[in-house]
């Protein structure tokens, strides 16, 4: 038996019949809606690199059926900026040097972005802390936990 599932994905809404209910929201936004700026690492919850916004919760994609979407409000790394128009976290990323493969990156933007809008993330380890979800092979986390104390300084410039 398949399902229709209706989400809204970056403001656009999709009404997508015929999904199977074994599938997943991460195979949903990546191989249905065309969507692969959300990267499949591990599949079972482990790396983080599947992290969207659902509801505007961070949240495992490879973890959630589509189903289970239906009726949410969803975020992906296509949502947050452009190349030509990098929002403020990504820019420090540029900025910090907070990539190097960039598999890890869409997660680690997404749960930054999540951190960023619910805490004031005041140190370091508050910082690592939230990150604790996100593996990077690469960087070995210091500029992107740096990345994200300077985006949480540009955002705290910005509130009048
Ligand atoms: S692919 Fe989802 S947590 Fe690794
Ligand atoms: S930049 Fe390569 S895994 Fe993080």
């Amino acid at each position: 038996m398949s399902a229709t599932v209706s989400v809204t994905v970056n403001g656009t809404k999709y009404d997508v019949q015929d999904v199977e209910p074994r599938m997943l929201l991460s195979d949903f936004l990546r191989d249905t809606l065309g969507l692969t700026g959300t990267h499949v690492g591990c599949e079972h919850g482990v790396c983080g690199a599947c992290t969207v916004l659902v509801n505007g919760d961070s949240i495992r994609s490879c973890l959630m059926l589509a189903v289970q979407a239906n009726g949410a409000e969803i975020t992906t790394v296509e949502g947050l900026g452009t190349p030509e128009t990098l929002n403020v976290l990504q820019a420090q990323f540029r900025e910090h040097h907070g990539l190097q493969c960039g598999f890890c990156t869409p997660g680690m933007l997404m749960t930054g972005e999540d951190l960023l809008r619910k805490y004031p993330l005041a140190t370091d380890d508050e910082i690592r802390e939230g990150l604790s979800g996100n593996l990077c092979r690469c960087t070995g986390y210091q500029n992107i936990v740096a990345a994200i104390r300077a985006a949480a300084g540009k955002r705290a410039e910005a509130v009048p």
